[in-house]
């Protein structure tokens, strides 16, 4: 499929900026109203008894805020986080060395931790219960394993695939978070932040337009909320008013229920090539070229969550509003 304006992974350039407009206290943080509850709560606790905050997972589609409340944590905590990803982790030594060069109360986030190998997932289990490590030293008949203790120290995991993680791993979680679509008022509140701190003027109406065509996803509000500036630069005075993001939206393919192209792909296919479905998630990834994991964890949650789709044990389903919406007939056949 092709690059999507909704690209999940962050381009290199854009990591600055990405930077640059995250929250950087709970209380900036917008939405989310039951995750920062129940982080205010577990954030508290561990101060006051003096320890070490909870190990945390913080799960959901990509671009909703785990990398941000992540660091945000850190900073609630005051302690030091370090940064590292399941597919950076090769070896259990990797991980091993990560650890032990964690100080009381440290904070090792571990992106996308679904991808942790089982191998290293097991390095990881003493260590997040009994803050201890096995590890193997010497060669041959010299090998030996010596018992190092670790600091008491916080794992933050993030993934957009609960699913994949495994029982023991998660298990291992005192606090589990599921992170949701926000909605078109709250990521109004999120655009209108954003534009001050990059100086554009974006009229109330401006930023609701852009809000409720991002997909739910601050991460896209932000990436829109630039393009529709440099629009309204070339275009007119600067300012970004509903006129202004609905005709440079409309340029960038995103239609007015924020769908891009490729989810038109994916109802399209479902509608037109196969009756509106049922289609087993295999087939519909043969048939767009996508993997089957990607429509699932990055493709379908807002599809999901604004009807458009259902899922049933034989297949994915489009519903009548995605007909309507695409003005196409119900067959007589559907769902059968
Ligand atoms: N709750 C929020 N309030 C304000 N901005 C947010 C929020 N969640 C995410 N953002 C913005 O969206 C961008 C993407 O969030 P990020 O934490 O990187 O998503 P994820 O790690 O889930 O993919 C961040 O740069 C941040 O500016
Ligand atoms: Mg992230």
């Amino acid at each position: 499929m092709e690059k999507r304006i909704i690209e999940t992974e962050i381009t290199r350039e854009e990591d600055r900026t990405e930077n640059s407009l995250r929250p950087k206290f709970l209380s900036e943080y917008i939405g989310q109203n039951k995750v920062k509850e129940n982080m205010k709560i577990a954030i508290e606790a561990a101060k006051m008894r003096k320890e070490a905050l909870d190990h945390c997972l913080f799960y959901g589609p990509p671009g909703l805020g785990k990398t941000t409340i992540a660091y945000i944590i850190a900073n609630e905590m005051n302690v030091n986080i370090k940064i590292t990803s399941g597919p950076a982790i090769q070896k259990p030594g990797d991980m091993a060395a990560i650890l032990s060069s964690l100080q009381e109360g440290d904070i090792l986030f571990v992106d996308e931790i679904h991808r942790l190998s089982r191998e290293i997932e097991e390095v990881l289990y003493p260590a997040m219960e009994d803050f201890a490590i096995d590890i193997m030293i010497g060669k041959g008949t010299a090998v030996k394993s010596v018992h190092l203790d670790l600091p008491h120290f916080t794992l933050i995991g993030a993934t957009t695939r609960a699913g994949m993680l495994s029982a023991p791993l998660r298990d291992r979680f005192g606090v589990i978070n599921h992170l949701d679509f926000y909605s078109p008022e709250e990521l109004q509140t999120i655009i209108k932040a954003s534009a001050q701190k990059i100086d554009v003027k974006i009229e109330d109406s401006g930023a609701l337009e852009l809000a409720k065509r991002s997909r739910g996803t601050p991460r896209l509000a932000n990436r829109l909320l630039k393009r529709v500036r440099d629009y309204a630069a070339v275009m007119s005075d600067g300012v970004i008013t509903r006129e202004i993001a609905d005709e440079s939206l409309n340029k960038l393919d995103i239609d007015e229920l924020g769908l891009d192209r490729n989810d038109k792909t994916i109802l399209l296919t479902l509608i037109d090539k196969f009756n509106g479905g049922p289609l087993g998630l295999e087939t519909m990834a043969a048939s767009i070229g996508e993997d089957a994991g990607t429509i699932e964890d990055v493709y379908e949650p807002y599809l999901l969550k604004n009807g458009f789709i259902q899922r049933t044990p034989r297949g994915r389903i489009a519903m009548p509003i995605a007909f309507e919406h695409f003005k196409r007939p119900i067959p007589d056949n559907y769902n059968n």
